[in-house]
């Protein structure tokens, strides 16, 4: 008689931890959240030949480029979104001349700045 009062339970367990799981923030991930942004809004302009790339170094090409930042050094701080430059810079908190994107080009969307500080915040790996 035990199977049929344990697989419920069990069942019932296995619902609440989902229905758990569900309320917290889904995990942000370098390559399906983050690289697109960066290559959409940013990259063109941050490649070898662009004004963006050869006033600062700084190319969205992949992970290690992003990591390494200007040449002046990191613009991405792991686990401090607010302090990060690229954060700054795409949230319009330095002068608005050296806002990003430059140009004419569109502010990020606040849930794509979201995506972005979410994914420094939690250390900003390589995932
Ligand atoms: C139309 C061109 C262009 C686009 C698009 C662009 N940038 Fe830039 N970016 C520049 C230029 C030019 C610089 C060099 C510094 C300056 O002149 O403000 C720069 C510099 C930077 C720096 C370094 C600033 C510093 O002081 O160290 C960061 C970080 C940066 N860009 C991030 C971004 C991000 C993130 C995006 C996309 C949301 C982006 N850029 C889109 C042109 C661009």
């Amino acid at each position: 008689m035990k199977t049929p009062i344990c697989f419920p339970l069990g069942l019932l367990l296995v619902a609440s931890l989902c229905a758990c799981g569900k309320s917290e923030p889904p995990a942000v991930s370098f390559k399906e959240d983050v690289m697109p942004i960066l290559q959409s809004r940013c990259g063109g302009c941050h490649e070898p030949g662009q004004p963006g790339y050869e006033a600062s170094g700084l190319s969205f090409a992949d992970y290690d480029t992003v990591m390494a930042g200007t040449r002046f050094g990191p613009v991405v701080v792991p686990g401090d979104s607010f302090g990060s430059t690229l954060v700054v810079l795409v949230e319009g908190r330095a002068d608005p001349t050296i806002a990003m994107p430059h140009g004419d080009k569109d502010p990020l969307l606040a849930s794509e700045i979201t995506r972005l500080r979410s994914w420094i915040d939690a250390g900003a790996e390589n995932n």
